[in-house]
């Protein structure tokens, strides 16, 4: 038996990749065996594929944060063959063999049943990003958000948690201000997907001078970081939270507590990784229920895993737009 993948391996310091036909054997020790429909890309996986994080240990490998498709062999007690299932995250992908191939072998433990409803390929579609942007707004809306309190920032609005985040709370009834550097290229489908203002990122990306500004954010998604973070912190409204999901934009943050003393406001780290697996299951269904899933495939973009190299150049070059999936079958 064999399996089709992207296989990436290291000479000296450069990583190639070459979609290969392997034997079953080179699959890791899972208990679940997987057949695979659908992957995403991810920045993450722009980084894996590139070589630019760090994050693989081991080559050769395969690629793939996320992916989604049918249980064919299982030793666990949780999955049976036939059973649609969906993993994002446990490190997947980085120190262990991903989606960007024909089968997976994972652990059971790391699996959630695709939401009903839903395809492989819509739920793929969602993916990472998707579910990251779930859990941010989860977050915020636990720590007290409702949609009367006014408009939701989303930055790095163009990108996968960006654009997912703001179709996501508008369909929860949000307000939402999409912040894009592509405003120009981008406004009218941000616009489609739900956000009411589209803004220029410029205008919210310098450390600000003073530690408070003017307060207009309820709530914000944040998934650039850097300065782009540091001033929105002094733009929240009193009681209002930021959920930090990424860094497109930089690591670094530059602030004071002053927000956090004068205005009650809260810094939310979100992590999709580790995150238990007690609870996933409610957020991909929480995330598929909330999209409208005519919406979610105007803002797919389909690619085979021969592509992916030059897409992974594109997203860390923040060309990708939307959610990008992978059918590994093409
Ligand atoms: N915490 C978690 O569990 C988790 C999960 C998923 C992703 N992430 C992180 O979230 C971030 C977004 O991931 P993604 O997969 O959505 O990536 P993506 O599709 O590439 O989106 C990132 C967006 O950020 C903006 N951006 C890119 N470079 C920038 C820069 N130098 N300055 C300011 N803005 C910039 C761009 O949006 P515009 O063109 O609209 O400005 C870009 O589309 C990444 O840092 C990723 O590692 C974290």
């Amino acid at each position: 038996m064999t399996l089709r993948a992207l296989l990436s391996s290291q000479t000296d310091k450069t990583i190639s990749h070459e979609v290969v036909e392997l034997d079953d054997s080179r699959l890791p020790d899972g208990d679940v065996t997987v057949a695979v429909d659908y992957s995403s890309l991810n920045y993450k996986d722009g980084l894996v594929l590139t070589g630019r994080g760090r994050l693989v240990k081991e080559y050769p490998h395969v690629g793939g944060i996320d992916l989604a498709g049918t249980v064919t062999d299982s030793a666990s007690a949780r999955w049976r063959a036939g059973q649609r299932v969906v993993l994002t995250g446990f490190r997947v992908g980085e120190i262990w063999w991903g989606g960007y191939a024909t089968k997976a072998r994972v652990k059971g433990e790391w699996l959630c049943e695709v939401p009903s409803g839903v395809t492989t390929r819509q739920v793929m579609a969602i993916g990472t990003a998707g579910f990251t942007a779930m859990l941010a707004i989860d977050q915020l809306e636990q720590a007290g958000l409702r949609p009367s309190h006014g408009p939701v920032l989303v930055t790095g609005a163009s990108g996968g948690v960006g654009s997912t985040a703001v179709h996501l709370l508008a369909r929860l009834g949000y307000e939402v201000v999409a912040s894009t550097g592509r405003a120009a290229e981008r406004r009218d489908d941000l616009i489609r997907f739900g956000a009411s203002d589209v803004i220029e990122r410029d205008t919210i990306a310098d450390v600000p001078e003073r530690p408070l500004l003017t307060e207009r954010w309820a709530g914000v998604v944040d998934a650039v970081g850097g300065s782009t973070l540091s001033h929105v912190l002094a733009e929240l409204k009193y009681g209002a939270g930021v959920a930090a999901c990424g860094l497109a934009g930089g690591d670094k943050i530059t602030s004071t507590v002053i927000p956090f003393l004068l205005r009650g406001n809260n810094l939310f780290g979100i992590d999709s990784v580790m995150r238990p697996i007690e609870g996933r299951q409610e957020v991909w269904q929480r995330a598929a229920s909330t999209m409208d899933l005519a919406m979610l495939d105007a803002m797919t973009t389909e690619i085979g895993l021969a592509e992916l190299p030059d897409a992974a150049e594109a997203i860390l070059q923040g060309h990708v737009a939307g959610r990008w999936v992978v059918n590994v079958n093409r």
